[in-house]
């Protein structure tokens, strides 16, 4: 049977016109602010990978680009907190300007356990973008130099955020109807 993920969106939060619009607002000042810096731009896959593709083409500047797995323990919409590296960096990031790509800042654990590790790599500077920040979640101090969109305190998907692990295509930003997620035995 035909399945129409976009069918299973209940309210759009962030349209594919604000998504674009911001992503190049964010690539200028990236841009401007790495202009004279061996740029290393850190994926956190799986999540960032859409937003990672998107942005490093409105960054106009010599830049490399790196990756990141992790996994956090815990049920599909609920960081555990605890986090695991499934695939570390390739590079040695020693003396780089990195720049942490991330899709959502949820609790921040995820986003504070990866500052606390590659900071200990000695890069020469280390900061954060994420895409999405949802409002009043964060359990730890953490916010990024780069953002993009506050979304209120609830569960999303698309352009890259999944829910086990569909939905990820979708190319806005949108609350799931509960029909999507009721009947398949997840939650
Ligand atoms: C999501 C998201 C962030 C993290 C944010 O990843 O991509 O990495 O959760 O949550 P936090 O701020 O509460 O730590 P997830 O573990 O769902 O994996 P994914 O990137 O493969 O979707």
């Amino acid at each position: 049977m035909e399945q129409i993920l976009a069918n299973d969106i209940d309210e759009v939060l962030v349209t594919r016109d604000d998504i674009r619009a911001k992503v190049e607002e964010l690539g200028a000042l990236i841009s401007k602010d790495y202009s004279d810096k061996n740029l290393l731009m850190v994926g956190i896959l799986r999540g960032a990978f859409v937003f990672l593709a998107d942005l490093i083409r409105e960054v106009h500047i010599a830049m490399e680009t790196d990756f990141i797995a992790i996994s956090s323990y815990g049920s599909s919409t609920n960081t555990s907190g605890v986090v695991r590296i499934l695939k570390d960096l390739d590079d040695d990031i020693e003396g780089r300007h990195v720049l942490i790509v991330e899709d959502i800042l949820d609790t921040g654990l995820t986003l504070n356990y990866l500052v606390k590790n590659l900071s200990s790599r000695r890069p020469a500077s280390l900061e954060v973008c994420s895409f999405i920040i949802k409002e009043g979640k964060q359990r730890v101090p953490i916010m990024p130099k780069y953002s993009g969109f506050t979304v209120p305190n609830t569960f999303v998907v698309g352009y890259g955020l999944d829910y086990a692990q569909k939905y990820r295509n979708i190319p806005i930003i949108g609350t799931l109807k509960r029909s999507a997620y009721e009947d398949d035995g997840l939650v």
